[in-house]
Formats: C-alpha cells, sequence, structure tokens
C-alpha cells in the first residue's frame, strides 16, 4: 500500500547533525514542537548557533545546549514540553554544564513558572527574543566558566520590542526543497479561544524588501517551494506605514504591500516554482488576492481557510469576524477567479455553546464546501481568553464523540475530493523521499495535495507529471506519466 496516514499535527520536529562544524565545537539539540512558525524559527535559531561556531547534533545525550521551541495552543502541547522538560532533569543531574532553554509561545506565556516547575531550566526566551539566544548562551557559558561552583540564577527575556526577523547573509541554508518564510508575526485578531494574540504579540509584517531579500537568499540555495506564513497570512502589509505620494502603491489598504503584491514578485523569482500559504483567515480574502492568485501561476491552487465551526451562533461566540454567508461569498470569490482552488479547514469541536445542532451545521459546512483537508480539535480551554471565562459546558465525552464524527466525515468528503483527480496527469513538485519506503517520494499535486510517487531516480526539487492510480483521504499515489525523465537535483541542493 503506497498510501501512508499524514499525522493530525506537525511532528516533533528534532536537530539534524551538521558536518561542517569541527568535532570540538559545542554542540545544540534543538527539539521543535507546533506549527510550521515554531519551524521556521527553529531553523533560524539553528542558523545562527552555527553561525557562532556551533555544531547541531541530532543525539540529545551530545549536545551541550538543548533548547525546546514550544506551542501553547492547546494544553496537550504543553504538557508534551513539561513532560521531556522532566526526562532532560535525570539527564541535567549528570550533566551539570548542560544549558538549557525553553523559547516559543509556552516560554512567553508562562515565563517564571518554568523556572519553578523545572528548576533545571536556564534560559527563557519568548516568541520576539529568540534570535539573542546564541549570546544569552554564551554570556552563561562564560559566568559559569568563571564561577564554577555558584549556578548562576535562571535569566528570561520575554520582551516584545524586538526585531525578531534579522539578515540570514553568513548563514548556512538548512531548509531543503521547501523553505518555510515568515513574512508576518503576531495577531490582530482576537478569536474566543484562542491563546496566540497574548503570546505572539500584535502584527508586524515584515517589509516586502526584507521578504524579496530572504526568498532569494532561499532559492539560491536550493528552495523550490517557498512557503509563506503568518497568523492571518492574508492581512500581511496592513500594519505597514500607508506608501507616501509619488511612491508606487501596492494593492492593499491606502496602497498599501498586500500579500498579492508578494505573490506578483515572488512569481518572477527565477528558480522558484511553488508558492504556499499558511494560513488565511477569511476577512481579508480581498478581489486582489484572488485576482493574483489566478495570474501567479506559482501560487498552488490550495488554500488554508479555516472555518473553525458550520454555526453561525457558535462563530459569533468565537469572535471570528464573519458569519457562515461572508465565508460562502469569500469562496465564490476565490473560486471565481481559481475554479479548481481546493480548500483546507481547522475545526473546533466542542467550544463552549456548542449544542447538537450546532455541531451537526459543522458537519453540513464541511460536506457543502467540500474541504479536501480538515484538522479536527476538541476545544481545549486556554486561560486568559475569553472563552475560558465561558463554562466549559461540553462533556469531554460530547467532545470526543463529536470528534471522531467529524473526522469520519471528514475523511468521506477528502477520499472524494482526492478521487476526483484519479486517473488526471498531474504537476508534481518532488519535496523528499519516504524515510522507511525506498523508492517512493513525498510530492505535492498543483491543488497542493499530497502525492506519493514511486518512481526511480527522482530526487527533490524535480517537477514530474505523474498520473494518480490511487487516492485516500489523505493523499493520491502512482507513478510518473510514461515518457517521463526524471528531473536533476537544483544546483546547490544540500
Ligand atoms: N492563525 C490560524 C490558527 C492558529 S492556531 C487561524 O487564523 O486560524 C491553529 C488552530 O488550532 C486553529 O485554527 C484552531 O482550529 C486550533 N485552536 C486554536 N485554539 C484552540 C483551542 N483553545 N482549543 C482547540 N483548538 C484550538
Ligand atoms: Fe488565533 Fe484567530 Fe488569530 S485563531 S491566531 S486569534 S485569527
Amino acid at each position: 500500500m503506497l498510501l501512508g496516514h499524514p499525522p493530525m499535527s506537525l511532528p516533533r520536529v528534532e536537530s539534524r547533525t551538521s558536518s561542517a562544524s569541527p568535532p570540538a565545537a559545542p554542540k545544540l539539540h534543538l527539539v521543535t514542537f507546533g506549527c510550521q512558525m515554531n519551524k521556521y524559527d527553529s531553523e533560524r535559531v539553528e542558523g545562527r548557533f552555527l553561525k557562532a561556531g556551533y555544531g547541531l547534533t541530532a543525539e540529545i545525550e551530545q549536545a551541550d545546549v538543548v533548547v525546546f521551541n514550544t506551542c501553547s495552543v492547546r494544553d496537550h502541547a504543553e504538557e508534551r514540553v513539561w513532560s521531556w522538560l522532566g526526562e532532560l532533569k535525570r539527564h541535567k543531574v549528570r550533566r551539570p554544564d548542560l544549558v538549557v532553554g525553553v523559547m516559543g509561545c509556552m516560554a512567553q506565556r508562562l515565563e517564571g513558572e518554568i523556572f519553578q516547575r523545572a528548576g533545571h531550566v536556564d534560559l527563557v526566551v519568548g516568541t520576539r527574543a529568540f534570535q539573542r539566544l546564541p549570546e544569552l548562551v554564551e554570556d552563561l557559558r562564560a559566568q559559569r566558566a568563571r564561577a564554577a561552583a555558584s549556578r548562576p540564577n535562571g535569566l528570561s527575556l520575554t520582551g516584545m520590542d524586538e526585531r525578531p526577523d534579522l539578515e540570514r547573509e553568513g548563514e548556512q541554508y538548512r531548509g531543503g526543497t521547501l523553505g518555510y518564510l515568515t513574512v508576518m508575526r503576531g495577531c490582530d485578531l482576537n478569536c474566543s479561544f484562542c491563546i496566540v494574540p497574548s503570546v505572539r504579540g500584535r502584527v508586524l509584517s515584515r517589509p516586502p524588501e526584507e521578504v524579496l531579500r530572504e526568498a532569494r537568499w532561499m532559492v539560491e540555495r536550493g528552495a523550490k517551494v517557498l512557503c509563506l506564513l503568518g497568523q492571518t497570512v492574508n492581512s500581511y502589509g496592513e500594519d505597514l506605514p500607508e506608501v507616501a505620494p509619488g511612491q508606487p502603491r501596492g494593492r492593499g489598504r491606502g496602497g498599501r504591500p498586500s500579500l498579492a503584491d508578494l505573490l506578483y514578485a515572488l512569481q518572477e523569482l527565477p528558480g522558484l516554482e511553488r508558492i504556499r500559504l499558511i494560513t488565511l483567515h477569511p476577512a481579508y480574502v480581498t478581489p486582489a488576492l484572488a485576482r493574483a492568485l489566478a495570474e501567479c501561476d506559482k501560487a498552488e491552487r490550495f488554500l488554508p481557510l479555516p472555518v473553525q465551526s458550520g454555526s453561525d451562533a457558535v462563530l459569533r461566540a468565537m469572535k471570528r469576524g464573519y458569519n457562515l454567508d461572508l465565508y460562502r461569498r469569500k469562496v465564490e470569490l476565490l473560486r471565481q477567479a481559481v475554479p479548481d482552488l481546493e480548500l483546507g479547514s481547522d475545526w473546533i469541536v466542542g467550544h463552549p455553546l456548542e449544542r447538537e445542532q450546532d455541531f451537526a451545521a459543522s458537519e453540513h459546512f464541511l460536506e457543502e464546501i467540500g474541504f479536501a483537508v480538515n484538522y479536527v480539535f476538541k476545544y481545549s480551554p486556554r486561560p486568559g481568553t475569553r472563552s475560558d471565562g465561558f463554562e466549559d459546558d461540553v462533556s469531554e465525552e460530547q467532545k470526543r464523540e463529536r470528534n471522531a464524527r467529524l473526522l469520519a466525515l471528514a475523511e468521506r468528503v477528502q477520499r472524494a475530493r482526492h478521487a476526483a483527480q484519479l486517473g488526471r496527469e498531474q504537476e508534481l513538485l518532488v519535496e523528499e523521499p519516504y524515510e522507511r519506503r525506498p523508492g517512493v517520494w513525498k510530492g505535492r499535486t498543483r491543488h497542493g495535495l499530497a502525492f506519493a510517487l514511486e518512481a526511480r531516480d527522482v530526487s527533490p526539487g524535480a517537477s514530474v507529471r505523474a498520473r494518480a492510480e490511487q487516492a485516500s483521504p489523505y493523499g493520491l499515489a502512482g507513478g510518473l506519466v510514461c515518457g517521463e525523465r526524471a528531473g536533476t537535483a537544483p544546483a546547490g541542493a544540500p
């Protein structure tokens, strides 16, 4: 069977051993939990440690510095980090010189509590200050060398005024074919259930020149797909200054640069094959964005456009800023521009006030829109959010049951969506080999659908034509179209 079952959330990612650093160099091991933005931030942190003369190790036992990049979006994500920190405690008893750092959303949210519950943590660095980690670690190691007996107290840095995205010139690119590129940070919306605005702060869009410089830097080093990241990536530019009279105007509000402008600019970048977007918010879907998607063929024909619930009453309680009617109109606008567009959604089941009929409305809406990819989450109360003030009035049992029901329906809809591609020739971008399936490659169709390609002599980054012979709820599988020659690896690819 070619088709695997992809995980519903990103798996944990750990540092890969670097080859270039001298054997005596101190070594970092970084463990990443949570979303793609964390993955990007971890790459940046690894890059800065490498630049500072460190090596990376895939073996936690061999590390001199261990950093956890954490997630707070659901309670379960935090529990996983606590249990890893617990494991590490034993290790630190044997290796008192080990430096332990915690970065990311949980670091930002809990700060002092981390030192209280895990006394072996040395550094807590928030969501905007993480690029300072190498200096902080160096200071700590120097301090320890001076006063070997006394252990300095833990240091935390969680201010939100830092500029997290520094130039990458002089760093190594380790992203491979698929490069994550954060174009904006933070979120200015305030969905009732969501911890993100409080831990990631207000929106901070990067200037377009900076985004393009980094995109070029990545593509020159082997990236073929750029995945533009933002909590509401299609609100990119809203916070940038209005353009002065006489200056070139963008397609955003008041002539500001927008995501549409980034798409047109990246479309012209030689060597770049695909542009992927994560995550869009329905309220910021504009005609200019729909047009840009239609006109830029490097943009994948897939958009993650989370609806969260199919009930207007629950959407109101969630303060999502749209109702179903508006969501439908946004989808219509997008599908008028790009008729074969595929959509993905996140769903929360068991949010406070979700009655059986509201849940049934979510089932209807999932089917009505025909989402090709769905992530279903059981509501998890987050301290300090508006929803946490409501009574968590859906029992765990009901949440579990609704979760299973929505997943079962999602699988049926997804299978049909994928099956519609059977027999059609697909333009496939090959991303990487499957770890334990020799001769099978992970690729994505132009519609962003996962494709398991059985082929010999294919390389990451190759664009090939393939035909789907099998469909599952999670992807397609098949081989090359007859006569197709396998592509070659891009120059400079790792
Ligand atoms: N910025 C993105 C999502 C951020 S969090 C957006 O605009 O949608 C990723 C997903 O986690 C959300 O889409 C939501 O479905 C889920 N999520 C967020 N908070 C949650 C909570 N308290 N309980 C359960 N799921 C949650
Ligand atoms: Fe969270 Fe809503 Fe922003 S889900 S990240 S507050 S758009």
